[in-house]
């Protein structure tokens, strides 16, 4: 145990890897892609677009693009007997808890993809080869993240399955699957796919997160990259992290009204409370997406009229961005604090907003997976050490002895 300390609680300041992906400075509440500025790609570029540049490390010329889109579009359409492993849920199950399952029963198809079976260098090599690949997974993952979404959300519906359109963009694609009953050429509102878009590229990497650091510890021991994302999926469920969207409108709806919110701040600061969607651990500013996000909300209030919780949310915000416990510890809304009032609008059902945070987080955790496949010197296993504080040596005592 010489020299070991922990260093700090919850990795507060250990940096485990380099990455030439997102640039996040917290106190400037400054968000890059891979050197883009946060509002100029939200603004200028789609979902899709951005998920090659985080992928790839540039932006796509038009035939990249097309083709790009098209593979991932094509990797839309799951295996037949998916349909059954949807329906052998609970009618109330979590949809989270069946997106991670999800993920890893994708991998048991694709025995090639995986190093245990197939040898350890399936993917670190860099050769073309693997690195086409590592596209293969990359494209069924990201192709497959909307439409395993769009069936644990109409498996809760009692709804039939939709096959994924053609001709439509990946996020509007998204919103027929989730959507279509059956209407004869039935399309989502440009406006609310547009909006969902834009959620999604804001969603869609943020450095080393917790989901992020899980996925990147679990493919550290070359476990395929379906099992990676499975275990990821699971970190972002967590109301500290992915589930905060949800969280934050439970908590709105249990303030009820703007006259209880001083009531509220108070429970807070008498530690009863936690204010769902402030706080964050790098951000000690607003964080810049949630700017986005709060004027996003205004588009599609416009389509859907206000949702009648948006008052408390913003009576809450204004008193705590006005109150010193606040302030004094740097807790100022996160992405999650508007976020889950849009999807609200948009008639999500309430345990489906982490799936909304999972679907374009997908492509950053794989744009990590890729980093790390292709590192300098190939990959390590992530294995920390600990500082044991436990007993010290001690000799075994019978049951018959013990008092
Ligand atoms: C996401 O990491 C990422 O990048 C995540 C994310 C991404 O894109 O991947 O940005 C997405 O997960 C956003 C965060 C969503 N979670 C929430 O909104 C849940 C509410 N927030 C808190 O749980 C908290 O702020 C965290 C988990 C986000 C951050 O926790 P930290 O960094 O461990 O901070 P901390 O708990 O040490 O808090 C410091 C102080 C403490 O008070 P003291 O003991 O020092 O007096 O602030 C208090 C905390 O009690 N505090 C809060 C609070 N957040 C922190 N008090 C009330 N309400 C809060 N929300």
């Amino acid at each position: 145990q010489k020299g070991l300390r922990v260093s700090d609680k919850g990795f507060l300041n250990t940096a485990v890897i380099q990455s030439e992906i997102t640039y996040i400075d917290g106190d400037a509440g400054i968000l890059r892609y891979r050197g883009y500025p946060i509002e100029q790609l939200a603004t200028q570029s789609s979902f899709l677009e951005t998920a090659y540049l985080l992928i790839y490390g540039v932006l796509p010329t038009k035939d990249q693009f097309t083709l790009f889109e098209s593979e991932i579009l094509h990797h839309g359409v799951v295996h037949a007997e998916s349909e059954e492993f949807f329906r052998s849920f609970r009618y109330d199950a979590h949809p989270m808890a069946i997106l991670t399952s999800a993920f890893a029963y994708l991998g048991s198809y694709y025995s090639e993809a995986n190093p245990s079976l197939q040898g350890q260098s399936l993917f670190t090599k860099g050769d073309k080869a693997s690195l086409a690949n590592m596209d293969k997974q990359i494209f069924r993952l990201i192709g497959k993240a909307t439409t395993f979404a769009a069936m644990a959300y109409r498996v809760r519906q009692g709804r039939d399955f939709v096959t994924p359109p053609t001709g439509l963009s990946y996020t509007a694609s998204f919103l027929y699957q989730l959507d279509h009953l059956g209407q004869v050429d039935y399309a989502p509102s440009p406006v609310l796919a547009k909006a969902l878009d834009v959620l999604f590229l804001l969603h869609a990497d943020h450095e080393l997160n917790a989901s992020c650091t899980t996925v990147l510890q679990t493919a550290s021991s070359l476990v395929d990259p379906y099992s990676a994302i499975a275990a990821g999926c699971a970190s972002l469920y967590g109301p500290l992290h992915g589930g905060a969207n949800e969280a934050v409108i439970r908590m709105l709806i249990s303030i009820g009204s703007p006259a209880n919110v001083p009531a509220f701040i108070e429970a807070v600061k008498r530690r009863e409370k936690v204010l769902s969607g402030f706080g964050h651990r790098v951000y000690k500013t607003t964080d810049p997406r949630s700017y986005i996000i709060r004027k996003t909300a205004d588009e599609v209030f416009k389509i859907t009229g206000k949702d009648e919780l948006l008052e408390t949310a913003m009576a809450l915000h204004d008193a705590a961005m006005n109150d010193e416990f606040f302030q004094k510890r740097k807790l100022y809304p996160n992405v999650d604090f508007w976020s889950g009032l849009i999807y609200r609008a948009m008639g999500f059902p309430l345990d489906f907003f982490p799936v909304l945070f999972v679907v374009p987080r997908v492509v950053g955790w794989l744009a990590h997976w890729r980093q790390m496949m292709l590192q300098q010197g190939g990959v390590k296993i992530w294995r920390p050490r600990q500082v044991y504080v436990g007993p010290s040596k001690r000799d075994y005592v019978s049951i018959d002895d013990r008092t």
